[in-house]
């Protein structure tokens, strides 16, 4: 097994003391307990200080000598080398908030020193003339085991080694039901003994309760919501299509205003069904070219907040899944002025915290909520998520009512152990991986152009206009690339890729395809891609003509609540009449489903929106192209493709809306 190597870095101006420093503690660690491999360097200068942070990404403490600048000040001493610890402290924790800073007092000095700097977030001082070099190790070590710690794995993998009998659900029995079967022992091997075993239940009370937690999953919460940078954090394992569920259920009564990008995913329209929330769609911005769905306009947004102060939330996706990235401060500013709430659906962008290429966070811009699948790009198994929260007005009671109306009585331990695992992995190492997933971003976005053939989208091809001075910025390992002069059609190509070169791909349009770069892309993986590509390229085929994908319809009126249009009985109601020809008789009703063509996955109706003329063009052009769509929402009448619709005598009992 690999053993980890951290260094900690020494910054002190005095050369000698430095030395003397680094050899007294280098000794401390090779005579003491060193799990984590712990070594000292050191440098004299800010500037080496900041750089070695930036470069070295084992480095997991700095200690910081409080007489760093001393020598270059003149005049009023004390307060200079207060204001450049204190400056250094910053830039650092600015850099990378993950790691434990501690200050190094040269002498008694006046109090408003140390202050100052406690008012930072270092972690602890010590006396230099004290020379207590074990003392010190034995901090820096034990601040590394609390951030390596992963109470509720541990906590799972000691029970299962106690190996106790089962009395218990699941029926498996840790797999005894499973392990001597001829017809099912293939199961068991496949996936292996500790998947059974780690399979436990709410019956093991050591294990603690996602429902209630007090014990190990409580404590692994807790350091999660440290890493994290949130007051509180929440494990859930529906994912974050069930995250978002659960803040909207707690934040917004029946009949409460919601902004939303209409852009939303779909676990946000069903948010608003269930919540009973009154939705303001924003129509967010389009690049009609790769049929590239990106953020709301700010204006758009400043206005919405302008005209619904009595809004209670603002739901946003950061990233979106084409990797554009708000100006969120901004914005959340406006809405927090007017009492608004900020959710931001972080599915794509857990990592986001650890490299100061992809910050600030939605915590770090000031939202209310943040929803994380931690699954889809950090160490976690599918469907494990992370509800992160920052609101001062938080509702725990309210919360845990609606977080335990969604969650399963018996959730998959399994996964609450790899977020345990995937938060200190990403905390420990984070900087690191995702330094070495930039780069092989940039390697691969030139081996792609190099093809003279594939195209790698930048943020200048993928901004929609609407949207090019809103400081939009690229989370750069989403990589979109331009297929059009390939000549396969995009089925066709994910299909050449996948048959020819096992390669998978995340996702397409029309005419690009979306490749999701993690920290467990290889180097490896990026040459089988390059060589995949340059193959391909090679073929010389001559550009084939693509189907483009009409732009969605703008949203037409919301008449009544989602809910209440949701839960009608409705009718079926046929696009296309007995001729083949568009039902034009639908214009004017209004539907009870969510109607979403995949790709783009933007609801075209939502329950209890008005069906127009333009809209029953739009979705018969789709049932009716080459280009194979799937359409969730709609039924299939026999042949027909239908529509469930309000009745006359439904729409008479509901309210309107009034916007
Ligand atoms: C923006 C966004 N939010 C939420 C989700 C749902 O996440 P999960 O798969 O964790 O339920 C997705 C999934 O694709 C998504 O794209």
């Amino acid at each position: 097994m690999k053993k980890p190597i951290s260094r900690i870095l020494i910054i002190n101006d005095e050369k000698l003391i430095l030395k003397e420093f680094i050899k007294g503690l280098n000794a401390a660690a090779k005579s003491m307990e060193n799990p984590f491999g712990i070594s000292f360097i050191g440098v004299t200068t800010a500037h080496e200080a900041l750089q070695s942070i930036e470069e070295d990404g084992d480095i997991q403490a700095v200690v910081v000598d409080d007489r760093l600048y001393t020598l270059k000040s003149e005049g009023k001493r004390s307060h200079d080398l207060q204001m450049s610890a204190l400056s250094l402290v910053q830039k650092i924790t600015r850099f990378r908030p993950e790691l434990n800073i501690y200050i190094l007092i040269a002498q008694e000095q006046a109090d408003e020193v140390v202050d100052a700097l406690f008012s930072e977030t270092v972690d602890g001082y010590f006396y230099r003339e004290e020379r207590d070099y074990r003392g010190i190790y034995r901090i820096l070590n034990a601040q590394l085991q609390d951030k390596a710690r992963t109470p509720f794995y541990d906590q799972l993998k000691h029970y299962v080694l106690m190996a106790k009998d089962s009395w218990h659900t699941p029926g498996h029995s840790s797999g005894d039901s499973l392990r001597d079967s001829p017809w099912v022992n293939d199961f068991y091997e496949f996936f292996g003994e500790h998947v059974f075993r780690a399979d436990l239940s709410v019956s093991v009370p050591m294990l603690d309760s996602l429902m209630e937690p007090t014990g190990v999953i409580a404590e692994a919460q807790k350091i999660a919501a440290k890493a994290f940078g949130a007051r509180r954090t929440f494990f859930a394992t529906n994912g974050t299509s069930t995250a978002n569920k659960v803040i909207f259920q707690t934040l917004l009564a029946p009949g409460e205003k919601l902004l939303l990008d209409r852009n939303c995913h779909k676990s946000v329209h069903h948010g608003v069904v269930l919540s009973g929330a009154h939705p303001v769609y924003l129509d967010s911005s389009v690049n009609k070219k790769f049929s590239v769905y990106g953020p709301v306009p700010k204006q758009t947004l400043l206005n919405a907040i302008k005209e619904h102060p009595d809004a209670k939330a603002l739901i946003l996706t950061n990233c979106t899944y084409d990797g554009l990235r708000y100006d969120l401060a901004p914005i959340i500013q406006a809405a927090h002025a007017s009492g608004i709430k900020v959710i931001i659906d972080e599915a794509w962008y857990g990592f986001a915290r650890f490299h100061p290429a992809f910050r600030p966070t939605a915590m770090e811009a000031g939202a209310d909520y943040a929803t994380q699948s931690t699954h889809k790009v950090l160490s976690a198994f599918s469907q494990s998520s992370m509800i992160h929260v920052n609101d001062a007005d938080f509702n725990e009671h309210l919360f845990r009512e609606n977080f335990n109306m969604h969650t399963s009585t018996s959730p998959q331990y399994s996964m609450i152990a790899s977020l345990d695992i995937a938060r200190k992995q990403i905390m420990l190492e984070g900087y690191k991986l995702l330094a070495r997933t930039l780069e092989l971003t940039t390697e691969l976005r030139m081996q792609i152009n190099s093809t003279g053939v594939f195209q790698v989208l930048e943020l200048a091809d993928l901004l929609p206009d609407e949207v090019k001075h809103d400081n939009i910025q690229l989370d750069p390992t989403k990589v979109t690339v331009d297929i059009s002069r390939c000549g396969f059609t995009v089925e066709e190509l994910i299909q050449e890729l996948f048959e020819r070169y096992n390669i998978q791909v995340e996702k397409s349009t029309f005419n690009t395809l979306t490749l999701l770069l993690t920290i467990g892309t290889t180097r490896s993986k990026v040459s089988r891609l390059y060589d995949a590509l340059m193959r391909i390229s090679r073929e010389g085929r001559a550009p084939r003509r693509l189907y483009m994908t009409p732009e969605i319809p703008r949203f037409t009126e919301l008449k009544y609540l989602p809910r209440d249009a949701f839960y009608c009985g409705g009718e079926l109601m046929p696009l296309l009449d007995e001729q083949d020809k568009i039902n034009t008789s639908l214009d004017g009703r209004v539907c009870a489903d969510q109607i979403t063509p995949y790709p783009p996955g933007i609801p075209v109706l939502v329950p209890g929106q008005t069906i127009t003329q333009e809209v029953i063009s739009y979705l018969v052009g789709m049932l009716r192209s080459q280009k194979h769509v799937e359409a969730h929402g709609i039924v299939h009448d026999g042949y027909l493709p239908c529509l469930r619709l309000l009745t006359v005598a439904e729409e008479k009992n509901l309210k309107k809306l009034v916007i």
